[in-house]
């Protein structure tokens, strides 16, 4: 019989790290283009499993599909049936690949899996209960094994999976945590151009993989009206009324956009940067209201001596907003300084 080989990328030193300290159940905690995805897919054919079906779970069937094409294309040379109905790829060896979505709250009852992989781990909504009344009954027939596979998203399900890693309790679980550079293929300089354009707690989040805390520790309540929550996501709060407020930096303080739901009375977003290229901070304004579908948003003025963005302050932003094509309001916000009165956020400038 003639030799057949699957061509996967050699695993780089975190992974491999990783696959020589795997136990059962397994949380990798790390940055974006770590190579947890290609990790996962190189899980999916390991010798002990490939007589046996394996489980991929992704959050959505967006993000499905993506890795779907990936191991369509990886699998060929071992593919003996196919079905992009369901998503399912059969190997010549036996074994089996099933694809889900975790959109779907039934997803793979009856199945039974040697290894399942969660990819994005810490984006699916309700992590704890997809994994114990959906994904955990799938490994009782096999004595299966998991694999979570997630850039951080706070202290959400995704980080106490991960700290059962790393407690005495929990002996069959191991958890790993690795930035983004770890991946040799990734460019420093695309790093450090992150690390530039990125509000400081996203870079340690997405990059870093730290697991960062929203809640205040000491005003917990005010935290919790103030603080944007890493996860929040305009769908929620569709047709509600959202208000941006921009804090402009003028040389070398930091620019701060805060997006804020008056219906929820929350603030949902925020970006921070001391970058002071105005073109990039009119353009990362100009996203974040976009992305919200900000009806009304709120600035300071620069002052007496007015710096020129593009010709004008306030009427710069004006026209970014109209246009955009919607009705948007933007207005002058005086300076604090004047003690008119107006509620909103501080400045403080020589
Ligand atoms: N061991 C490896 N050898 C060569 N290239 C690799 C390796 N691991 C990952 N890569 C490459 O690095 C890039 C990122 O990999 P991958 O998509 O698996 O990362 P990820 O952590 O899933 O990223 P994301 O956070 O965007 O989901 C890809 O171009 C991939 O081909
Ligand atoms: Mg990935
Ligand atoms: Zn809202």
């Amino acid at each position: 019989m003639p030799t057949l080989t699957v061509t996967l990328p050699r695993r780089h030193a975190g992974q491999q790290t990783i696959v020589a300290e795997a136990r059962r159940y397994n949380i990798l905690a790390c940055g974006r283009r770590f190579g947890k995805t290609t990790l996962g897919i190189d899980r999916c054919v390991t010798p002990d499993v490939l007589r046996y079906p394996v489980g991929w779970f992704s959050p959505t069937y967006k993000m499905l599909l993506e890795v779907w094409r990936e191991a369509v294309r990886t699998f060929a040379p071992i593919t003996a049936r196919r079905s992009s109905q369901e998503r399912r790829i059969e190997f010549i060896t036996g074994g089996l690949l099933e694809f889900w979505s975790l959109d779907n709250p039934d997803v793979a009852r009856g199945r039974k899996y040697r290894r399942v992989v969660i990819d994005e781990a810490a984006m699916v909504p309700n992590l704890m209960d997809a994994w114990q009344y959906a994904i955990r009954p799938t490994l009782a027939d096999y004595n299966g094994d998991a694999w979570f596979l997630s850039t951080p998203k706070g202290r959400n399900g995704f980080w106490q999976m991960w700290q059962w890693g790393h407690d005495g309790d929990h002996a069959d679980w191991q958890a790993w945590q690795m930035p983004s550079n770890v991946n040799p293929r990734l460019a420093q300089s695309e790093i450090d151009a992150m690390r530039d354009t990125m509000p400081e707690s996203v870079y340690r989040q997405e990059i870093e993989a730290a697991f960062i805390d929203n809640g205040g520790s000491v005003f917990r309540n005010i935290a919790a009206c103030l603080t944007a929550p890493l996860d929040a996501s305009p769908d929620v709060h569709k047709g509600h009324h959202l208000i941006l407020g921009a804090d402009w930096a003028r040389e070398s303080d930091f620019t701060c956009f805060s997006v804020g739901c008056v219906t929820c009375h929350q603030e949902v977003a925020r970006d921070r940067f001391n970058q002071v290229d105005y073109h990039v901070q009119t353009q990362r304004l100009q996203s974040l209201a976009e992305r919200w579908h900000v009806a009304d948003c709120t600035f300071d003025t620069f002052g007496d001596q007015a710096i020129d963005i593009d010709g004008g302050a306030a009427g710069t932003y004006e026209h970014l907003f109209v246009d955009n094509g919607r009705s948007r309001r933007s207005r002058p916000w005086p300076r604090t300084g004047r003690g008119q009165g107006r509620p909103g956020p501080r400045r403080s400038r020589p």
